[in-house]
This record gives structure tokens, sequence and C-alpha cells, in this order.
């Protein structure tokens, strides 16, 4: 995870202090870079993005007791937490990592990666999600007997819009939605979306009409998202009887919901099928897949395809 945006103090010392902490930092020199942090910190006390860089500092140096101090008093400044600090204090076990992806932390995360987001995830890290979504859903069309065609597929955390390129010969319209702006505008101007909106994947299905899709996509979406309860149940809200639902999630070998080193969820295939238990869904495929790679490994994941019952 690179290191939170800057954003001025607003003081061109405390600034020029910051910038000297993080040079000290890439030398490998933590305790200049705390040293010289604390006296960015001396100067504007309100700095959320200055107290972030001593949380990581000090987490670096291993003094777990105060990163955890700086990640707090970052948040108090950053309410929103853009800068991610819940889920800092969540990785040093002082806060709920169910609860601790904020939507500013995401669009702010993904509003500085999507300019270079296609290039950097086909070819850096060999990204196939929406590739493995489409034979999915096209194995499980051919398995249920029916064609793989599709009315109305909405694409939850469309992101530049790889899903609709890989989908568009099997859905008749497009819809997609994404927290980032900027992947919005990317996609957008793709012109293979019907409509996409900046917002929250749950917020919009709640506000999709009962059955109007035949289709519901979520490429490496659910990665940023603790609990999937609440989605899985408007999804199956928002799906007609006989409609799919198709995404992607990173996995591991524990129990329950993990938050890795990356700041990525992993979901259990135990907490998917529980999940889905209560809700009407015939789980279709829940298959052993990797959509990317991290350095040279694949990183575990599952696909999965659910049909909404009558
Ligand atoms: C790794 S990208 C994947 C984008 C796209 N689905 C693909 O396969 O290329 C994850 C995307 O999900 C979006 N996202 C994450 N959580 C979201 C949420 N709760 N609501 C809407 N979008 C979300 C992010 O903004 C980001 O664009």
């Amino acid at each position: 995870m690179a290191s939170p945006i800057f954003r001025s103090s607003g003081d061109l010392l405390a600034d020029r202090r910051y910038d000297y902490a993080m040079a000290s930092k890439d030398d490998g020199d933590l305790v200049a870079s705390a040293d010289l942090l604390r006296q960015a910190l001396d100067i504007a006390p309100a700095w959320a993005a200055a107290w972030f860089a001593l949380g990581e500092v000090e987490q670096a140096q291993g003094l777990t007791g105060q990163a955890i101090a700086a990640f707090r008093a970052a948040r108090e400044r950053d309410p929103a937490d853009a800068l991610g600090a819940g889920l800092m204090l969540a990785r040093l076990g002082a806060a709920d990592s169910a609860t601790a992806m904020s939507a500013a932390y995401v669009e702010t995360l993904f509003d500085q990666y999507a300019g270079r987001f296609d290039q950097a995830l086909r070819q850096g890290l060999g990204y196939r999600g929406p590739e493995i979504l489409v034979e999915a859903v096209a194995e499980a069309c051919r398995l249920g007997g029916r064609p793989a065609r599709f009315a109305r597929m909405l694409d939850l955390g469309c992101g530049t819009g790889l899903a609709a390129e890989a989908f568009r010969s099997h859905a008749a319209a497009i819809d997609g939605v994404d927290l980032s702006r900027k992947m919005v505008e990317i996609a957008a101007a793709k012109g293979l979306y019907g409509t996409v909106e900046a917002g929250e994947l749950q917020d919009y299905l709640g506000r999709q009409p009962a059955a109007g899709a035949d289709l519901i996509v979520a490429a490496d979406v659910f990665v940023y998202c603790a609990d999937l309860a609440p989605i899985f149940a408007e999804s199956a809200r928002a799906l007609r009887p006989g409609g799919l639902l198709a995404f992607t999630v990173e996995t591991h070998g524990g129990e329950g919901i993990v938050l890795g080193a990356g700041l990525r969820y992993a979901h259990t295939q135990a907490y998917l099928r529980e999940t889905m238990a209560g809700l009407p869904f015939d789980l279709v495929i829940c298959a052993e897949v990797s959509t990317r790679l991290e350095g040279t490994l694949p990183v575990p994941g599952l696909v999965v395809v659910a049909e909404r019952r009558a």
C-alpha cells in the first residue's frame, strides 16, 4: 500500500519537515524520520497526514503503542478517514476490522490509481478477474442449459470498465457504479455503459428496482467490503428469478473475514456459503481461482456464481 496522499499542512516549514522526514524514511533512517515528523506536528498539530506518516514510521520501528496513538490522532483529524487510519488500527488490533475501510479511503485510493489502473493491473499484476467471471458465468449457463445472454447487467465497483469490456457480447445493457469519480470517468469514456454512477455499491443496489436486473457482477470489489451479507441481500432483491450474481473474492485458510497486509479483505468459502444460506440463492459455482499476482505468486481467491431462486 502506498503512503497516504500528501496534503499540505498550510505551513511551508511544516511541509518541508514532512518532505525531509519522507526522505529520511526512504534512506532507512526511521529515528530521524519520526523526529522530523514530530517537528512538523509541533508546527501543525492538526495535520492528519503527518500523524498518519508518524504512525507508519513508528510501526516500522516496532513501537506499536505509539503507532496506535499516532493513527488515532490521524483519524480524529480526518473524520472521513481518507488516509485509511482505521485500517492501520485494525491491522494493529486496535479497531474492528469489519468497519475499518471507509468510503473516503477507497475513493481516494482509486482516484489516485485511476490513470494507471488498466496498465498496472493487466501488465503488472496479470489481472484476469473479468475474464474469469465471464468463463464462470458461461459455465453456470451451460450447466443450467440456458444461453449466456442477459438483458441488464449491473457492474458493482466497475472501476475503469474492464468487466463491461469482457461482458459486452453477453449483456444487452450494462449499468455501473463505483466510489471513485476518476474511475467512473474512464469507464464512461469507454462508451460501454448505459449509465455509470459515482457512489457506494450497497446504496446503489438499494435504489435499484426489485427484479430489475438479470446479472450482477463484482470483479475484485468485495476485497474492499468486509460484511457481504447486506450486499447479497440487496442483490437478491435487485435480481429477477433465475438471475445470476457473479463475483470474485480473495480467500484464506483460516476462519471468518481477514484484513490482510495489503489492506484487502479475504473471505472463506464457509463464510460465503453461510452468508448465502439464508438468502434465495443457489450456489452454482464456487471454485478456487487467482485473479492476480502478488509479486510472482498467485493470490488465492474464489469465483462464485449464484442463481436467484424463483
Ligand atoms: C480493484 S478495482 C476493480 C475494478 C473493476 N471491477 C475491474 O475488475 O477492473 C476495485 C473497484 O471497486 C471500487 N469499490 C470498492 N468498494 C466499493 C464500494 N463499496 N462501492 C462502490 N465501489 C467500490 C473501487 O473504487 C475500485 O474502482
